[in-house]
């Protein structure tokens, strides 16, 4: 059911690999919404060609960017405003890898140089994107900015290796930046920090099928999918969140908030009656 809620508004949506993308999703919920904005991803991310179906799906333009390149961010914050006709409303930033997850490198055992390129594409891509929407003022007023990241950066979750770290960076740069942003601007950043996802960039984590089992038996509600992520994140860019901002905002089900859940329990229950 869509309500109009981005009606008139417009917007960069960076991270739509596949149609199991989160950003995908957003998408697509930004269109029904009403929203106009241009998708990107990294030019080797275009090779699979699915991104076309989504735009020609949502009437949208795509532009490359690696989201490391300045001058790649540069070009894309231009165009989409000429296409767009205008300033900016909303902005997505779905973007993570990491290579020592996806080499099977240990914490323990990193090699610097991944990690190094990991942070920069996850985290400090985030910064640059900002660094010049502020600088070229490209925002609208009370527009409104959104990454996502996982709870990790709290809490140790050991096969996320490097990742937790990054996202942990990329939480604090929302946290800083917002402030800037907030203040010159009166633009919302804010960080959403969703359950485990089947997507390309989920699968990449060690044992991922089983983890995402047990956080469902641990959510009351269960865990949240790609689909509830992107009905949060409209919610975001609408108007109705405007004095939301800094914030790490946990989309999760109740993971987040749960020690133990009575599912779980009686996994270790059955467990010791078999003993
Ligand atoms: N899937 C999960 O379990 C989960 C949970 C919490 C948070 N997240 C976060 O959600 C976001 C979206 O991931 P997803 O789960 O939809 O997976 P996904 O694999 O569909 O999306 C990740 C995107 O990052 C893009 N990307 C990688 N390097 C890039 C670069 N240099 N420049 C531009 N884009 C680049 C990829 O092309 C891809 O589109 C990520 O930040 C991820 O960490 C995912």
């Amino acid at each position: 059911m869509a309500y109009n809620l981005l009606k008139g508004k417009r917007g960069i949506i960076f991270g739509a690999l596949d149609e199991n993308s989160i950003a995908w999703k957003v998408a697509e919920k930004a269109y029904e919404e009403g929203a106009r904005f241009v998708l990107t991803n990294a030019p080797v991310a275009m090779r699979m060609g699915e991104i076309n179906k989504l735009a020609e799906k949502t009437g949208s333009e795509v532009i490359p960017a690696d989201a490391t390149s300045l001058e790649d961010l540069e070009n894309l914050i231009d165009k989409s405003m000429e296409i767009l006709g205008g300033k900016l409303d909303f902005v997505l930033h779905s973007i993570g890898m990491s290579v020592n997850v996806r080499k099977n490198r240990p914490y323990t055992d990193l090699r610097y140089d991944w990690l190094t390129k990991g942070w920069d594409v996850s985290a400090v891509s985030f910064h640059k994107l900002m660094q010049l929407l502020y600088n070229k003022e490209a925002m609208n007023e009370w527009g409104s900015i959104v990454a996502y990241t996982y709870i990790a950066a709290q809490r140790v979750f050991p096969d996320y290796n490097d990742m937790a770290d990054n996202k942990a960076y990329l939480e604090s740069i929302a946290r800083n930046f917002g402030y800037w942003f907030g203040k010159k601007f009166k633009v919302r950043v804010n960080t959403i920090s969703q359950s485990p996802t089947p997507t390309t960039a989920g699968k990449g984590v060690k044992s991922f099928e089983i983890f995402l089992d047990y956080a469902d038996k641990m959510s009351p509600l269960g865990n949240a999918t790609a689909e509830d992520c992107a009905d949060y994140t409209i919610t975001l860019f609408s108007d109705l969140t405007r004095k939301v901002t800094m914030q790490n905002l946990y989309h999760d089900g109740g993971f987040s908030t749960t020690g133990v859940s009575q599912d779980i329990m009686e996994i270790f229950t059955k467990q010791s009656e078999e003993k």
